[in-house]
């Protein structure tokens, strides 16, 4: 399958690696479905008000939503398919909304990448002319998804590795272990270093802040994260955080809440020595307290 994507928002930056999910989840629906090779398929990515305005035109429906598709109308005049040119047979459009995604991906516990990957499978779906309207095909096209989603089924190793680059796990260490330098720590001598990146690219770093009564102590991560918070940024992708330990160090529960509220997806453990260990925070904090629980139930 042919796929051209676009990208036209900058309040998300898309990490290229949900791009290639986006993509091979794509091709995994196309093999499923045994799509000619000339298919293709048209993604843009916009964010909540771009998609509103669109959801509003062409549905009446005035609010964001996650996904939209247009089948391409093969009746229709003004056809961008050119028969005697078997180059391409365009399905349609799919376009999807990077904060929606970023927010779902959030809530639903599986991150940012997952869920682009997920809604352009839904998209290319209904494209192919599925629907979730009757319980009886939501259930059909529900399956459909799964099956596509199996297919690219990365190991947690390399799902990490492809969310968070070399790179980047690079500079939060190292903005991590400047931090840790500035630990104020005459009680425990423990210091520990954070940063933290936002969806937008942008970093913040704290350290750890002792007292002398003990209790108002505040661990490093969280210091990262309210100087983030403090500055505006509450859109958090995410952090590092860095000891002086055998093994890289693992945030305390406490912190992992707090990752949880601003959205932190993955966690960087890393020690003084250069070992890292990238692990999703749903790993860390499986079954967490999050605002949905206090959505009231009438
Ligand atoms: N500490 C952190 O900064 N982050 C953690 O996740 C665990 C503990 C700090 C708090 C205290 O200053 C010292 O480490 C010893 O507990």
């Amino acid at each position: 399958m042919n796929i051209t994507y676009n990208d036209e928002q900058r309040r998300i930056k898309v990490p290229a690696a949900a791009k290639k999910l986006l993509r091979e989840a794509l091709q995994a629906v196309a093999e499923l479905h045994a799509l000619p090779d000339n298919t293709e398929v048209d993604i843009t990515i916009v964010d909540d008000k771009a998609i509103h305005q669109i959801n509003k035109e062409y549905r009446q429906v005035d609010r964001p939503t996650d996904v939209l598709s247009f089948a391409f109308d093969e009746s229709a005049d003004e056809e961008p398919e050119i028969h005697d040119n078997p180059e391409a047979h365009l399905l349609g459009n799919i376009i999807i909304s990077a904060e929606t995604a970023r927010r779902q991906g959030q809530e639903y516990g599986h991150g940012f990448n997952r869920e682009l990957a997920y809604l352009a499978v839904h998209g290319c779906l209904h494209l192919l002319g599925y629907d979730h309207m009757q319980p009886k095909e939501k259930a059909v096209m529900r399956a459909e998804e799964e099956k596509a989603l199996q297919k690219i089924q990365l190991s947690q190793q390399d799902l990490a590795a492809a969310a968070v680059d070399a790179k980047t796990v690079k500079k939060l260490v190292r903005l991590a272990k400047k931090a840790r330098e500035n630990a104020y720590t005459p009680y425990s001598k423990f210091k520990v270093g954070a940063a933290v990146l936002t969806h937008s690219g942008t970093t913040f770093t704290g350290c750890n802040v002792e007292n002398s009564s003990y209790g108002l102590t505040c661990c490093a991560e969280r210091n990262a994260i309210f100087n983030a918070v403090g500055a505006g940024a509450q859109d958090l992708y995410c952090l590092c955080v860095l000891a002086e330990t055998k093994e890289p160090v693992a945030p305390c529960g406490a912190c992992r809440q707090v990752m949880s509220e601003f959205g932190v997806e993955w966690v960087i453990m890393a020690n003084t020595a250069g070992a890292t260990k990238i692990v999703p925070l749903a790993d860390l904090l499986p079954y967490g307290f999050t605002k949905q629980a206090l959505k009231k139930v009438r």
